[in-house]
């Protein structure tokens, strides 16, 4: 009777999709609860499953570079050129934001999660009218399973959230670290636009660190981490991202068919290459599928993400003209930051569809 049953059962997920947005508590709210299994609808399908037990990277060593920005500017470039090209992630240390302002923050953006529930639950919304939503699971209305994890999130440009709808433990942390990490990402787009042989400011006159957003993931301790994810496989659709992650761990990233783990490296920022960024360089950079497992231990993990995208929305993009040539054909199309953005939102968040759509290899 399964033309009777399906329906039935899709009902019901939406409901109780309906009831645990309406606790506007998050996945905190129900460890908070008290919970010792975890609703159905965060039940993932047995191929987006992590065996925590058995998840340490059988490479032996983490093969993730780690890189020192402070040396000489052409080693750094071709450091950045060769990590991104082949692992699409690597992390930076001496990259002059101090190590207090990101302990700060770490520190206030928990504080956030952890403020009492009737404090917490009056940000809880998914409009970004005033800049600033916090809520579970930017996809919770269109993915077929839930992950374990909740969001606050803030525009930062073009226009920044006014500062007194950010909430107030963490206000000047996120305000100085918007400062700070978009001269970072400045500067590495520079060193990216010199590793594709172009000039150094050509990803900057695409705009393309004036489209910002900012995460601030919690991740709580899950009581059944073997039934479903922190964040399940995705790739991030933009220029690039600069992430802070606590000392807690659970990134991974996918090389070479295999999961490895970012470790936590106190102090140093994650960066990954985004979807727009591996069109824009015709795959010299790679935008790699990346997920968090849910968390196992009692301690919540903290992750911050600024996401870098252009802020020109009716301007074309696709692989530099500079770098192409009849050797080295465009493999994909131009298309409008509008219409990359409509095909994002028009999917889950999973696997490597956008770049594929924008494929001319796809195409025939
Ligand atoms: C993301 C992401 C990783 C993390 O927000 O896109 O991949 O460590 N986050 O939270
Ligand atoms: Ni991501």
């Amino acid at each position: 009777m399964t033309t009777i049953s399906q329906p039935v059962l899709a009902y019901d997920r939406k409901n109780e999709v309906k009831e645990f947005e309406e606790t506007k508590l998050g996945v905190k709210g129900l460890i908070d609860s008290g919970i010792t299994q975890i609703p159905s609808i965060f039940h993932h399908p047995e191929e987006n499953l992590v065996d925590t037990a058995n998840s340490e990277s059988k490479l032996g060593v983490d093969p993730i570079p780690v890189i020192d920005l402070s040396g000489p500017k052409e080693e750094v470039v071709d450091e950045i050129r060769e990590a991104a090209g082949k692992f699409g992630f690597f992390q930076v240390i001496n990259h002059g934001i101090s190590v207090s302002l990101l302990d700060g923050l770490v520190k206030t953006v928990k504080e956030f999660h952890e403020l009492p529930a009737e404090e917490r639950m009056k940000y809880y919304r998914r409009d970004m009218e005033t800049g600033v939503n916090y809520f579970s699971n930017v996809d919770l209305f269109v993915s077929k399973a839930a992950s374990w994890r909740d969001t606050l999130q803030l525009r930062l440009s073009p226009t920044m959230a006014q500062p007194d709808a950010i909430p107030h433990v963490c206000r000047n942390e996120i305000i100085e670290w918007n400062k700070e990490a978009t001269q970072l990402a400045e500067k590495l787009m520079g060193y990216f636009s010199l590793g594709l042989g172009v000039k150094e400011d050509k990803l900057k006159e695409l705009s393309c660190g004036e489209g910002r957003v900012m995460v601030g993931h919690y991740y709580p301790y899950c009581p059944e981490p073997n039934k479903t994810i922190g964040i399940a496989s995705h790739t991030d659709p933009g220029i690039l991202t600069v992430l802070l992650q606590d000392q807690v761990g659970g990134l991974q990233v996918k090389y070479d068919g295999k999961w490895v783990n970012v470790k936590p490296v106190h102090g140093a920022l994650v960066i990954n290459v985004g979807d727009l960024l591996q069109m824009i360089s015709n795959n010299k950079y790679k935008s790699v599928e990346h997920r968090v497992y849910a968390n196992p231990l009692h301690e919540p993990r903290i992750s911050i993400a600024i996401f870098f995208n252009p802020s020109r929305r009716e301007d074309f993009y696709g692989p530099l003209p500079e770098i192409v040539s009849p050797e080295q054909p465009a493999l994909y199309q131009h298309f409008t930051y509008n219409e990359f953005m409509y095909r994002f939102f028009s999917k889950e968040l999973d696997g490597k569809s956008l770049t594929n759509f924008f494929s001319l290899e796809n195409k025939s």
